[in-house]
């Protein structure tokens, strides 16, 4: 197997802001990513992805960019990234940035031109159009975060484009010049050294040029996020931002050698079959992000059997590689969400399904969503939509849980979110146990190291006998790791005697590698012992 380490590896999202704070300002800094360097290698993950760490008003917390080629002071400076990454490449830890390309901040010195003048030379670098007749917006096009998607500007007497804040004024992507900056930036970072980029709502970058209303969703019920109400067909999936993509791509592989591609993966919410054709004919994303488990609103044995099945079958048809991830910065925490008791199971499906999984940090200690009190609320998409308590992101971005200290080892001072419950929960206590949370984790990674079957092997989920369990076979050279993940409460015996392949004296007997129990020795295949909710992973004779 010749895979490349984006491939093999395991991807750790860090959200600066909540990782590390080393000046005592609350927020957490670059220095302060260095300085959990070892920890970060000794999680056995092989490359960290940034979320944004560029110049900007922090409106939305950095995904409002306001100098694609420099670092916030907030954050440090571009020394303190160029240390960052040296230090990461010395452990052989790889990098990846936040790449935001399809809107910027409006303190952006293009944004300032473009709303100068109706004739400035930037002005077609946004999307600017007139009122509608009636002097409103000129059509019907949503905000994510609430409210309609223009805001007017008084100056120039026309409406621009923002799919999120008013102060995210959306780029024109049908503009060369402004696809040309946008890659520039890449080669900016490329050129300093970082290794790929996780690319900010790709899935957005083309527009219908015409303008045209959106049609109403008939799905949509009070409640729900108030951009549902609409069906983004004009705003989402255009065929031209495949071709935008494949510009992008073609940039990393100005930068990639055989051994070691650059690579991206981009932010897609799309249902599967269109979501697997951002692999292009590998020349789109390296890897279109999975969300599909995130986004789950059962998550039973069956509908993850169901969905990982039909997922590894449409990787396989766009010869794509898959990925899986169970949180970001923008979904409540797994463990809150899926319950406490599913929690190793769901790590385990993660660390072990076919392709890349990527981490948010504080999920290997077990982090919660962290109720946040009034006064203390952040999100701008929670802020303006009060009304739907789903619409904070606040809950899933509270800082890291270093220690049992006061502001948990995060920071000196108050953090900028409140911290959650961290006598236990945190890595200090956790490093000192070794059945610990933590400790599963790596005992996971580790595994996904050494075993080829695990972090490069074929997928073939088969059929437990009971519908708690979600069973699934890794193999590799003849190698096959069984694994079984219960969903459910009560204690099993299965019957699995079908599924030893070699005729010896010990053909029925299967020994443990990993159990979220902890127990150790072996299992004979015909009576596989199964403890509620527990995940257990046996090498099949
Ligand atoms: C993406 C980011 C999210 C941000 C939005 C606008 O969805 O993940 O955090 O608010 O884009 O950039």
């Amino acid at each position: 197997m010749d895979l490349q380490w984006w491939q093999k590896g395991v991807v750790y999202q860090i959200y600066p802001r909540s990782f590390q704070d080393t000046n005592g300002d609350g927020v957490g800094d670059l220095p302060g990513v260095t300085r959990r360097l070892d920890y970060l290698a000794s999680l056995g993950v092989d490359a960290v992805w940034l979320s944004p760490i560029f110049t900007s008003p922090m409106k939305d917390f950095g995904y409002d960019v306001a100098d694609y080629e420099d670092v916030d002071p907030l954050f440090g400076s571009l020394a303190d990234f160029d240390e960052l990454l040296a230090g990461a490449h010395a452990r052989g830890l790889k990098v990846m940035l936040d790449l935001v390309p399809n809107h910027s901040s409006d303190r952006h010195r293009w944004f300032l031109e473009s709303r100068a003048s109706r004739d400035n030379p930037k002005r077609d670098w946004y999307v600017w159009r007139d009122p509608a007749p009636d002097g409103g917006p000129p059509n019907n096009w949503r905000s994510f975060f609430g409210g309609g998607a223009w805001t007017f500007d008084e100056t120039t007497g026309q409406y621009y484009l923002h799919q999120f804040l008013p102060e995210q004024p959306e780029l024109n992507w049908a503009n060369p010049e402004v696809r040309a900056a946008l890659l520039g930036a890449m080669r900016f970072w490329l050129t300093r050294g970082v290794d790929g980029f996780r690319v900010d709502v790709i899935w957005l970058l083309g527009k219908h040029g015409e303008f045209p209303d959106e049609p109403e969703n008939p799905d949509w019920r009070e409640g729900h996020m108030e951009h549902g109400r609409l069906l983004h067909v004009h705003t989402q999936d255009l065929p031209e931002t495949h071709g935008y993509i494949r510009e992008m791509r073609a940039v990393l592989d100005e930068f990639s050698r055989p051994g070691f591609e650059r690579m991206m993966v981009g932010e897609i919410y799309l249902p599967l079959e269109k979501l697997v054709t951002y692999y292009g004919k590998g020349d789109e994303c390296h890897l279109p992000f999975n969300f599909l488990l995130l986004t789950m609103q059962d998550f039973s044995a069956g509908a993850v059997r169901d969905l990982a099945d039909r997922y590894d079958a449409a990787c396989r048809e766009y010869d794509g590689w898959p990925n899986w991830v169970l949180g970001n910065h923008d979904q409540h925490r797994f463990r809150t969400k899926f319950g406490v008791e599913r929690y190793r199971a769901a790590q385990t499906l993660l660390l072990t399904l076919r392709g890349t999984p990527t981490v948010y940090y504080g999920d290997e200690i077990g982090m919660e969503n962290v109720a946040i009190p009034p006064g203390r609320a952040q999100d701008p998409s929670g802020l303006r939509q009060k009304d739907n308590p789903e619409a904070s992101r606040d809950p899933e971005r509270t800082p890291m849980q270093w220690d049992a200290g006061a502001f948990a080892g995060f920071s000196t001072v108050e953090p900028w979110l409140p911290l959650g419950e961290h006598a236990s929960v945190n890595v200090e206590a956790q490093e000192a146990d070794p059945r610990s949370d933590l400790n599963y984790f790596r005992a996971l990674t580790l595994l996904r190291r050494q075993l080829p079957e695990l972090h490069g092997g074929e997928y073939v989920s088969l059929d437990a006998g009971h519908e708690d369990v979600f069973a699934f076979v890794r193999s590799h050279a003849g190698q096959r790791v069984l694994v079984l993940l219960n969903f459910g409460a009560g204690d099993l015996t299965l019957d699995l005697s079908g599924h030893a392949s070699r005729a010896s004296a010990h053909a029925e007997r299967a020994h443990v590698l990993l159990s979220s129990t902890w127990r150790e020795g072996h299992e004979e295949l015909g009576g596989v012992r199964l403890g509620g909710y527990e995940a257990l992973l046996l090498r099949l004779p």
